[in-house]
């Protein structure tokens, strides 16, 4: 080794001892005769002096030293004079008096500074990712990163479970998104997809006998890129067999429970996680993946204000719609531009506008007394003194707020009333960021109608078992058909999805069907999956937590990008090495493809 320490291990108990750091030139201070270096490694930061008395050649050749040149150190610990200390370092009560300094490379000077915790533009970040990645902020990313796969593999093993490596050249798993596609050279014409996630080879690995399969999984989707999502990410994908759904559950609670608790003790959990049925999920938080850390519910007020002959409402349950509200506590003051802001949010999901109600500070708290002095609202035409009261009432409003109100289809009202809500707990701080408030969501319908296509969807996807007491409403009513299924959500995030799974031929063959496969579609894309049930398949059921997002919500972070190691940007590309790319003529032509002239550059 070119060291014998790192540079974050050092402390006054290694006084006088001789030792080799090796590193990269976190900064460098010139004061006068000595030269003091901060020199990193992925450990920590160490001081190291150069004194032109003591070691004049090691001091000359400190003076070239520029940030991020890389160094080997052979030197002598010494405790710091006494009020030079640095309290905020583990090294911070001693340095390295310098003997001898080698210099093992230069860096040209970096296009961001990498010894400050500045923002810097993130096209700027990913082009050098690998200087990005010096920053301790992505350094501790990536370590945490390394702990949860870590933990996770030693929980996993301890339970029973092994790890098995599954394909990634395979055949298309319908996960809801697009495949990415890898043409193949020996079969002209025909082509791999990459996996969505290893879905049906876990499923394949159970009917083989594995009983308790789990791997760190690598999965692509060609789908639109959010914060939150990336074309590839990883899961902890897992699956046992002989399970109902409360071993499963009862397994990743104590999983995510027992990691939190010993990698971010700083954190604190909701213990046990709670539990909520999908339509409780989106009647009182507009959404299946609800930041449980506040309030702020959504309330239905249609029975209140569904008569007035008001044109808004009376479209919105022309159309089988809904009234909703919420009371967005202290926000009456709010100005004209702010109440835009939040309209504006409300009509990128789709509202035709936002209705508000500002309960002024001076009214009495029982809004039973409400008096019209104390109402100021864009529907004071439209609505009587009782219906300010009754709607104040009904969704907890006080002196001093904003009742929020969005009428229109319910998927719309809800979508607009959820973003809302998110905003406001933002703006008015109300989501404890110490909080990991994992919950599990239950009771998911097995399918939903597409009003586009037609057709019926996977609520989660084909391999879903129904409820057993609902089998019969296959035939009668899909829709009301409930699924095996569950998620795990945490902070408004959806962490994870799960189900226990169809085993039986004819069960999965029928869902199929009523998703709109042809005979031949299901024989051509899924035949596998139909023999092997007639093998003996266990019952069985798994899921897979969503790597990046529970590592992005342990480090604080807003992206999964930040605890990636080489993220792509949200065009899906990767700005360090320019992929994707052209390939030569010559590869296209092995691989049977020509480009269309109209899609060349
Ligand atoms: P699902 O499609 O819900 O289920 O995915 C499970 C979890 O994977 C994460 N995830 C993503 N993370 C980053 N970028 C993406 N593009 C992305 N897409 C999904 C989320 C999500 O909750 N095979 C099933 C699981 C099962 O049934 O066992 C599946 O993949 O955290």
């Amino acid at each position: 080794m070119l060291k014998t320490k790192s540079c974050g291990q050092l402390t006054r108990l290694d006084a006088g001892a001789g030792v080799t750091l090796a590193g990269w030139v976190h900064r460098r201070r010139d004061h006068g005769g000595l030269i003091f270096i901060d020199l990193r490694d992925r450990d920590g930061i160490t001081q190291v002096v150069f004194n032109p008395a003591t070691s004049g050649e090691a001091h000359r050749t400190a003076e070239k030293l520029r940030p991020e040149f890389v160094v080997q150190v052979k030197g002598t610990v010494s405790i710091r004079p006494e009020g030079t200390e640095n309290k905020a370092l583990p090294t911070g009560e001693i340095e390295v008096v310098a003997s001898t300094l080698s210099i093992l490379n230069s860096s040209k000077v970096p296009p961001f500074y990498i010894n400050e915790d500045v923002e810097v533009d993130e096209n700027l970040r990913l082009k050098y990712r690998y200087l990005d990645l010096r920053r301790p902020r992505m350094r501790d990313n990536l370590i945490l990163r390394h702990k949860v796969t870590k933990f996770m593999r030693d929980f996993l093993d301890e339970r029973g479970f092994i790890e098995v490596e599954t394909p990634i050249l395979i055949k298309s798993t319908p996960e809801g998104a697009r495949d990415y596609l890898v043409p193949s050279r020996i079969q002209p014409g025909k082509f791999y997809a990459l996996p969505q996630s290893p879905q049906q080879l876990k499923q394949l690995l159970m009917v083989a006998g594995i009983e308790r399969y789990y791997q760190i999984a690598r999965c692509f989707r060609d789908e639109d890129l959010r914060a939150d999502r990336q074309p590839e990410f990883t899961q902890l994908d897992l699956e046992m067999s002989f399970v109902d759904e409360e071993d499963l559950l009862q397994l990743v609670e104590d999983m995510f429970t027992a990691m939190v608790e010993k990698l971010c003790p700083h954190l604190k959990l909701i213990k046990p996680f709670p539990r909520l049925r999908f339509v409780e999920a989106m009647e009182r938080y507009g959404n299946d993946k609800p930041d449980i850390r506040f309030g702020l519910e959504l309330h239905d007020i249609t029975d209140i204000v569904g008569h007035l002959d008001f044109p808004p409402f009376k479209a919105a349950l022309a159309e089988g719609g809904a009234i909703q509200c919420l009371g967005a506590t202290g926000c009456a003051g709010y100005s004209r531009r702010q109440v835009d802001e939040l309209t504006e949010i409300a009509k990128a999901r789709g509202a035709k506008g936002l209705m508000s109600i500002s309960i002024g500070a001076e009214a009495p708290s029982a809004m039973e007394e409400l008096k019209a002095e104390h109402v100021k609202s864009t529907l004071s035409r439209v609505l009587s003194l009782a219906d300010f009261q009754a709607i104040a009432q009904r969704c907890g409003a006080k002196p001093g707020d904003l009742v929020l109100i969005v009428s229109g289809k319910t998927e719309v009202v809800r979508a607009a009333l959820s973003d809302l809500r998110m905003e406001l707990g933002q703006r008015l701080g109300l989501a404890d960021p110490s909080l990991m408030a994992f919950a599990f969501v239950v009771d998911f319908p097995l399918m939903e109608w597409n009003s586009d296509t037609r057709r019926w969807d996977s609520v989660h996807h084909p391999f879903t078992a129904p409820v057993e007491e609902d089998m019969a409403l296959l035939d009668t009513a899909p829709g009301k058909v409930r699924a095996r299924h569950y998620d795990i959500v945490c902070n408004g995030y959806e962490l994870s999805s799960g189900s226990i799974r169809i085993h039986s031929r004819e069960v999965q063959d029928k869902i199929f069907k009523l998703l709109g496969y042809t005979e031949d579609d299901i024989m051509a894309r899924f035949g596998h999956m139909l023999d092997a049930f007639e093998y003996g398949a266990p019952p069985h059921g798994g899921i897979a937590p969503g790597i990046d997002r529970i590592v992005m919500l342990l480090a604080g972070e807003k992206t999964i990008r930040e605890v990636t190691a080489f993220p792509k940007n949200q065009n899906a590309v990767d700005l360090m090495t320019d992929a994707p790319s052209e390939v030569s003529p010559e590869q296209l032509a092995e691989l049977h493809l020509c480009i269309a002239s109209e899609d060349k550059k």
